[in-house]
């Protein structure tokens, strides 16, 4: 059986990696593409397939060998509609037509990510080390 020390960890180092390299490539791209969107209108679609392969295991990671340790905890219901919410809007970011929608929906979901990992250092993290002590 693995660790719950151990999920803990990786947790906080896969939530640096998504700060460091994913939410950071989020806004590196939506201020590139703001400066010239037609320019850019081929890849975008790339982009946010580019974040779904990233996200993806994350997400899985969090919702098979995390929250079913937590599952009694109100927070845990929201942290799963959020990522709901994530794969909804990139589904519906592709098909999305307009190049200045794609971008601020680039835009806001930077900001939505950043909320959620915050959300789940501050409030579920605390909650998996308390567990790892009893
Ligand atoms: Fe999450
Ligand atoms: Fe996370």
């Amino acid at each position: 059986m693995v660790k719950i020390a151990n999920i803990g960890e990786r947790l906080i180092h896969e939530h640096e990696i998504i700060e460091k390299a994913v939410i950071e490539y989020i806004k590196m791209v939506y201020r590139e593409y703001s400066k010239d969107p037609l320019k850019y209108e081929k890849y975008v679609n790339k982009v946010f397939d580019n974040i779904k392969e990233y996200l993806f295991p994350h997400i899985g990671f969090e919702e098979d060998e995390v929250f079913p340790l937590l599952k009694d905890s109100p927070i845990v219901g929201e942290l799963l509609e959020e990522h709901r919410e994530y794969l909804s809007i990139l589904e519906k970011a592709r098909k999305e037509e307009k190049m200045a929608r794609k971008i601020w929906i680039l835009e806001k979901l930077a900001e939505k990510l950043h909320e959620h990992v915050k959300k789940e250092n501050e409030e579920l993290l605390p909650l998996l080390q308390l567990l790892s002590k009893t």
